[in-house]
């Protein structure tokens, strides 16, 4: 039986670093095993232009841990007001590495979302052309359309006709948590990949809701059934170059998401890879865990693998605490239900 693996250093293709003192605490939970991420742009006011991207890179860099060998990669907000030379002008400067299609009001701080897809058509020609890729939050957000369903729906409203209008373009569907997209992406011979985080691969719409509400299980896009869930952990421990971690680990404060509105996200940056090897060893598939957090992210975003290495080593328990302390109040850890024997080594 294995005990100790050791892999390429992981990147998080879908991190929220949030900003000010949420960030001072969050970032190095991520530095201290990621080589990369990719930061989202939902601040309050969003990330836009290539200038805001330069300045929230600075404030990461100056909130960076001493020496962390660690590199955030910048990301834009797409709006129906962005202009596409100034997305292709950030790319080709290295200040930006993607961009973040939000369907407006689909989760937190999406209000300046897109709301009409031939709006940024334009934005989108100029990205393909110039091989900027585009990032989907992937759920329609209509009132009339099931919360259970948006991903799916998303992807017969949306995405299929946006791969058709610009097949160029290099789409990543974030965070997915159907089979139905799990199907999708299978199908896509290019320029379509997906990323799945930790906490779908482990918690289902039970966790959520099963004796008593979990509001700490909640994001967007919502888990769904335990079948919706073995699908993902089958793409994600398959090998297929298509699908990689992206955590979409998203710090709110308990009292933000422990109230009557709680606030959709999961805190999972602190024990995600002890989570990961530990479902990985489950399916058998210990040998797949490195594509999916180290290797198959970089392919399809044409960068280099991480120079640096990282060793999981099976023992007793690691002890995580249950919570982060920040300087804007407590940010609980996600809980997997189960102990996490795997210490990581960075
Ligand atoms: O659960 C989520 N939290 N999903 C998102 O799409 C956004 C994120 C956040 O920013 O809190
Ligand atoms: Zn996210």
């Amino acid at each position: 039986m294995t005990q100790t693996l050791t892999i390429r250093r992981p990147d998080d293709w879908h991190l929220h670093l949030r900003d000010g003192a949420m960030l001072q605490a969050v970032l190095p939970e991520t530095t201290r095993h990621f080589g990369r991420a990719i930061v989202m742009p939902n601040l309050v006011p969003p990330v836009v232009t290539g200038a805001d991207a330069a300045a929230y890179r600075a404030r990461i860099d100056a909130a960076m841990p001493e020496g962390a060998p660690f590199e955030p990669l910048m990301m834009l907000y797409l709006t129906e007001e962005t202009d596409g030379a100034d997305v292709v002008a950030a790319h080709k400067a290295g200040i930006i590495t993607a961009v973040k299609l939000y369907p407006a009001g689909a989760t937190t701080n999406s209000a300046s979302g897109v709301r009409d897809m031939a709006k940024v058509r334009p934005v989108l020609e100029a990205m393909a052309e110039a091989g900027v890729p585009l990032c989907c939050h992937g759920e329609v957000t209509d009132a009339e359309i099931d919360i259970f369903d948006r991903e799916a729906v998303f992807i017969d409203r949306v995405l299929e006709p946006l791969r058709r209008d610009v097949p160029e373009l290099k789409v990543i569907m974030e965070h997915v948590t159907t089979r139905d997209a799990v199907d999708y992406v299978q199908t896509a011979d290019r320029n379509l990949a997906a990323t799945i985080t930790t906490h779908h691969l482990i918690i289902n719409r039970n966790h959520i809701l099963v004796g008593g509400i979990k509001p700490h299980y909640y994001c967007l896009p919502v888990a769904k059934r335990e079948e919706h869930r073995k699908a993902l952990m089958a793409a994600a421990t398959s090998g297929d170059a298509r699908f990689f971690l992206g955590t979409d680990s998203a710090p709110h404060t308990d009292p933000n998401k422990e109230q009557a509105c709680g606030c959709a996200g999961v805190f999972s940056a602190t024990n995600t890879m002890s989570c990961l090897a530990h479902v990985f060893e489950d399916a058998g598939a210990l040998d797949k865990l490195e594509a999916f957090t180290s290797l198959n992210g970089p392919a399809y975003y044409g960068l280099p693998v991480n120079e640096g290495t990282i060793t999981l080593t099976k023992g007793d328990p690691v002890a995580y605490p249950d919570k982060l302390m920040t300087g804007e109040g407590p940010v609980t850890l996600f809980d997997p239900g189960f102990p996490l024997l795997w210490h990581v080594e960075a």
